[in-house]
């Protein structure tokens, strides 16, 4: 037997092999772009998704003879995109995704909307699928008045693999349509929303079973006719399944695109004024939350780009030793910032800056800015009150051992590195489609990585970092005022 986790992300898709032990047996991957037609404006085409599945699909195929024992699939995806279908499944327009900022304003007025915070648990950021839902009202009416499903991005692969229209509640939570501590589509939120139960998908857990392969692409793929689809989930909550995250306070860091804090949650204690998302998880009776920041590794990446330096040399000419903070300050809202300011207009910026300024202290201040930031969201979630012992580090960005020196030092905590190379939402997607497909128990499947390295806060730094994160913190008002 074989499963295969589908990790669709932002910048590409991912296609893990497992076995019925859930080792990984193969990968593969393919790149897509993120187009930004306006400032603050990100959509992604779903029919590059499908191109990057088959691609990837048939690179798995070709290499694995065990593709053809396929007896399970679980999807994780970006969350909160809108991708618009119409009554013949037809997309309607791009997908307008997690860090698009365009309906602000329709965020702040379903958000001051009453009881909207207290039944979806969560504030209504601009990255959430509802105020996007709002903007297309407002300003496409024409698609808007088409629309017979809105699916998030996994739950349109799971239209494509299966061809029923159904999503997993761990990636619903962050719709601002469902009732998250009740783990069902909410008629109030919809009804403020303006929208309605029949545009939804049937929901399920993420470990649960959705539905078969289509037999077309059963047949296409060469495996048997009764490969089960499971409910999947928002790529964060795979991630924790990935390193099985399920216990009071355990979490991770993660470095990707995004940056978030994640701790998972025995029971739902929404705690939406902090600024923290409260989300089901994607297995039944759990919930986590999270702080988000925007751009982590997308700040690195811009600097990249800039500079004409891989992010990796980047890094790489820091050294490993972890320096004292810099007299450069790097504020990283170069989408806007979620937690905890909930800020769509804010912009980055380089304070500091003098002439003998170098591409290496501007590094410095990016990762530095980068761990401020996620500091801020460890705030919210200590607010909360869940006690954080220790934080996996996951997402491309934690291949810098440096840069998880500072956050550690930063943070205060001690960050735990994986070993091995799967660990992620890919691996999370493939144990909730074997958990879909097996009656095997949840704490079998659902382990803890082994750890090839702790990195510890640096006490020497402690006191510097602590000063430099103050200064930070404080700064934001100014920046604020001068953009
Ligand atoms: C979470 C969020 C991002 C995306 C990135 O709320 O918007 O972490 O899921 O893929």
């Amino acid at each position: 037997m074989s499963f295969l986790g589908i990790d669709l992300g932002t910048s590409g898709l991912r296609a893990l092999l497992v076995d019925e032990s859930g080792t990984p047996v193969g990968s593969a991957q393919r790149e897509y772009g993120v187009s930004n037609p306006r400032p603050g404006w990100s959509e992604q085409d779903p029919a590059d998704w499908i191109i990057a599945l088959d691609g990837a699909v048939a690179e798995l195929r070709s290499q694995f003879p065990e593709f053809a024992a396929l007896k399970g699939i679980g999807v994780a995806g970006h969350m909160h995109g809108a991708t618009l279908l119409d009554v013949s499944g037809q997309v309607l327009r791009p997908c307008i995704l997690w860090n698009d900022v365009r309906s602000e304003k329709e965020a702040a007025l379903l958000d001051g909307a009453n009881r909207v915070r207290e039944v979806s648990g969560n504030i209504v950021f601009p990255g959430f699928t509802a105020p996007k839902l709002s903007w297309v009202r407002n300003n496409e009416p024409e698609i808007f008045a088409k629309i017979d499903k809105v699916l998030l991005p996994a739950a349109f692969l799971n239209y494509y693999l299966t061809g029923d229209y159904v999503a997993d509640k761990s990636d619903s939570s962050g719709t601002s349509w469902l009732d998250v501590g009740k783990r069902n589509w909410s008629d109030y939120l919809l009804n403020a929303g303006q929208m309605r139960l029949d545009q939804m998908p049937r929901l399920v857990e993420g470990s649960e079973r959705a539905g078969t392969l289509r037999s077309d692409l059963a047949a296409q793929w060469g495996v048997g006719r009764d490969v089960v689809v499971a409910g999947g989930a928002g790529d964060n909550a795979a991630a924790a399944c990935g390193i099985g995250a399920l216990d009071e306070g355990a979490g991770f860091v993660s470095l990707g695109t995004s940056g978030v804090i994640l701790v998972a949650r025995k029971r739902y204690a929404a705690s939406p004024d902090a600024a923290v998302h409260t989300f089901c998880h994607a297995v039944p009776g759990h919930w986590y939350q999270m702080g988000v920041m925007l751009s982590a590794t997308d700040s690195l990446n811009w600097l990249s780009r800039i500079t004409g330096k891989p992010p990796a040399d980047l890094t790489f000419a820091l050294g490993k030793k972890l320096q004292p903070p810099g007299t450069v300050r790097f504020f990283p809202y170069l989408s806007g910032e979620r937690t905890p300011h909930n800020d769509s207009q804010i912009r980055g910026g380089f304070t500091g800056l003098s002439t003998g300024t170098t591409t290496k202290d501007l590094t410095r201040a990016v990762l530095e800015g980068v761990a401020f930031g996620l500091r801020d969201s460890f705030q919210a979630l200590q607010s909360t009150g869940v006690n954080i012992q220790g934080l996996m580090a996951i997402g491309g960005g934690s291949a810098s051992i440096y840069w998880l020196k500072q956050i550690a030092t930063v943070l205060d905590i001690p960050l735990l590195v994986p070993s091995g190379r799967e660990f992620g939402a890919a691996l999370g997607a493939a144990r909730l489609g074997l958990l879909a497909t097996t009656d095997s128990a949840l704490s079998d499947v659902l382990t803890a990585p082994d750890i090839s390295e702790t990195i510890a806060p640096e006490t020497r730094l402690s006191a510097a970092m602590e000063d430099a994160y103050g200064a930070f913190r404080n700064a934001y008002s100014g920046l604020r005022q001068i953009q």
